[in-house]
């Protein structure tokens, strides 16, 4: 049983919760490949997602699960709602909450949001990204995706690199991998690397040919222009001939090391076409896991819900 109402991060989940949610995702892949993507698990239950950034893989992702259980569920986002006309954050989930709301999933630019918000509503707060803080359910893909292929992830080498500053997913990456006993490794331009990353355990490479040699995964990240204030390198030709994740740097990895990739990426600057569609990228099955995981996560929070 998870112990929250509410799944905020990968920081506050205990490690025996993240392994529950992987095992309960492999029983949900199981219906996701059968005939009949069909549970009866949240039927008379209702999630609406409520996204202040944009998505594609999140976000229907979300809505998917939420079908497949048999829940009522909507979507409403920031544009096109009262949010433009002014109405505070607080105000809006009060009012999607007072509408029989089981499962809140919202996504938000400012880290923290959903964190104010959880402890004001009935309903399950579910974090889909908040700023540069943490994407929970995309980390537990990502473990999910690293299991399923190679079997473990205690003792596992995890290079991730790129932009790290401003991204939510190698934060909870982070938080998840370590909590597990996996090591990560991070590379990418000095500009883009948080300080104080020292006590996670990460050890911070200054070339991605040191991040990759002998990894059993290589994760690119997307460059995130939209959350960059000041140029942070002198142009996207230079960094991807020195952060791309090319076939030649990929040669050091592990043999059939794992290539992975949140989405949505940049074709040529994180990595090459070649890379992206190798025998080795599992990002598709990265798609098709984050499926499996959000139905286990709302399957285990309304669980918990009607303990
Ligand atoms: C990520 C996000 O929004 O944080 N996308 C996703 O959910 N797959 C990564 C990104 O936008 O680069």
């Amino acid at each position: 049983m998870l112990r929250s109402k509410d799944l905020l991060g990968m920081q506050e989940l205990a490690p025996d919760e993240i392994v529950l949610i992987l095992d309960s995702a492999a029983t949900m892949k199981r219906v996701l490949e059968s005939g009949n993507k069909k549970t009866a698990h949240l039927q008379g239950r209702s999630v609406v997602t409520l996204f202040y950034e944009n998505s594609t893989r999140t976000r229907l992702s979300f809505e998917m699960a939420s079908k497949f259980m048999g829940a009522a569920s909507a979507n409403i986002s920031s544009s096109g709602s009262s949010v433009q006309k002014g109405e505070s954050l607080l105000d809006t989930v009060r009012t999607i909450d007072r509408m029989a709301t089981d499962v809140l999933v919202m996504r938000h630019p400012q880290s923290g949001a959903p964190h104010g918000i959880a402890p004001r509503v009935r309903a399950s707060v579910v974090n889909a990204g908040d700023g540069m803080n943490e994407h929970p359910t995309q980390a537990l893909l990502d473990l999910f995706t690293m299991r399923d292929r190679l079997g473990r992830l205690e003792g596992l080498e995890v290079a991730i690199v790129g932009d790290v500053l401003h991204s939510r997913v190698a934060r909870s990456d982070l938080w998840a991998l370590s909590k597990l006993g996996a090591h990560v490794r991070l590379a990418g331009p000095p500009t883009m690397m948080p300080r104080g990353l020292e006590g996670t355990g990460a050890r911070i490479c200054r070339t991605v040919d040191e991040a990759l040699e002998g990894a059993d995964v290589v994760m690119g990240l997307r460059v995130q222009l939209e959350r960059q204030k000041s140029g942070l390198f002198p142009s996207i030709a230079e960094y991807a001939r020195f952060f791309s994740i090319s076939a030649d740097r990929l040669a050091r990895a592990k043999p059939g090391a794992l290539v992975m990739h949140p989405g949505p990426c940049n074709h040529g600057v994180e990595m090459p076409t070649l890379v992206y569609d190798s025998p080795q990228s599992v990002i598709d099955e990265q798609v098709t896991n984050g499926v499996a995981v959000r139905m286990a996560v709302l399957y285990l929070l309304n669980a918990r819900r009607n303990a």
